[in-house]
């Protein structure tokens, strides 16, 4: 048994003892929720005023690691429907999600869905537990993968199919205007990108001030679109938890950890976390696109006077273990391919 959160936690009173986080990492201190984190008009980055939505972009990357897209060209009702397949999903009978389990512990990359609960990627312990349950699968371009999908709800494969497509799309646009926002080659993200969906479901929780939906860290991939309607989400800025205030029909987009090596430096992949909530369970549909070989300062942005900042590297074969391994902690898992200056 794979010991699911959403299997048995709506029957709790109580944290339990293995999801009671130590008091160091416990969310206790008031955090605000704010509306500050910029949101770009995808709309706009097709015409004239492209060149001012790309330096907005760029902007919000190096000052947040975070921003909302909206006009992002998404239907509403794809939208709706995949938030709806997903808590299906996640309300299904215990032995219908058993079939995809794994333990955390024996969690790796592999293309087909899995479900795990909790996280001990970025703790020291198995001891203590983040409150959440994680459903995860590749979303291969070629689509042959989808027979590997779960087949419940009886729509999944269609929904998030079409929902997968979209969400490819979306991530090119933007990974086009960071090229340019970088002054790297327009093509330059097209080859060699992976697609995961990386779901996550936060259920309602006894008591919010004990645990974490999911503790801090930065994403492993290059970028992450994520879909929300509950709130939950508190990224660090300026060694302070913010709240972000979940916009309707906007996807939260973040940096990860390769964007820091690819932009040589320039650009942030910031620490976030979830925090729980009493009354609402939490559902969040992550789209994380990943690199597929080599990770390195992009040629551009190196050479006399900018020399690079880290070395090459393997994604699947030397970044990810290093990451999963965990004592890599936030920006941590970058350590080992640093250049010293
Ligand atoms: C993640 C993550 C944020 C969220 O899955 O890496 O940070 O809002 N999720 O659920
Ligand atoms: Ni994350």
């Amino acid at each position: 048994m794979a010991d699911l959160l959403s299997n048995y936690s709506s029957k709790l009173e109580a944290v339990p003892p293995s999801h009671c986080l130590p008091l160091h990492e416990r969310p206790v201190d008031p955090v605000e929720i704010v509306n500050t984190i910029p949101v770009i008009d995808l709309g706009k980055a097709k015409g004239d005023e492209r060149p001012a939505v790309v330096q907005q972009l760029m902007k919000a990357f190096e000052e947040y690691g975070f921003f909302q897209i909206i006009n992002h060209g998404v239907p509403e009702k794809l939208m709706e429907e995949a938030m709806k397949v997903y808590k299906e999903f996640f309300s299904l009978p215990a032995e219908e999600k058993e079939r995809y389990a794994k333990d955390a512990a024996n969690n790796t990359a592999t293309g087909a869905a899995k479900m795990y609960s909790s996280s001990a990627k970025h703790y020291d312990s198995e001891e203590h537990r983040y409150w959440r349950d994680v459903l995860e699968h590749s979303a291969n371009l070629d689509g042959k993968d989808r027979e590997t999908w779960p087949d419940k709800p009886s729509r999944y494969r269609e929904v998030i199919g079409e929902y997968s497509d979209e969400l490819r799309r979306v991530s090119k646009v933007i990974l086009g205007m960071v090229a340019e926002g970088l002054g790297l080659e327009p093509g330059f993200f097209d080859k060699g990108l992976g697609q995961r969906m990386l779901v996550n479901h936060y259920p309602a929780c006894p008591d919010p001030s004990l645990t974490l939906g999911v503790g801090g860290h930065c994403d492993p991939n290059l970028i992450t679109i994520i879909q929300q309607e509950v709130y939950g989400l508190q990224i660090l800025k300026d060694d302070k938890w913010i709240g972000v205030e979940p916009k309707p029909n906007a996807f939260v987009v973040n940096s990860g950890l390769p964007i820091t090596v690819i932009s040589n430096g320039k650009l942030a992949s910031v620490a976030h976390r979830v925090v729980t909530n009493t009354t609402h369970s939490r559902t969040s549909i992550g789209t994380f696109i990943c690199p597929e070989n080599i990770v390195e300062p992009a040629k551009a942005l190196v050479g006399p006077g900018n020399p690079p900042q880290f070395k090459s590297f393997n994604w699947g074969i030397d970044f990810m273990p290093h990451y999963l391994s965990k004592k890599s902690v936030y920006h941590a898992a970058l350590e080992p391919f640093k250049i010293d200056a």
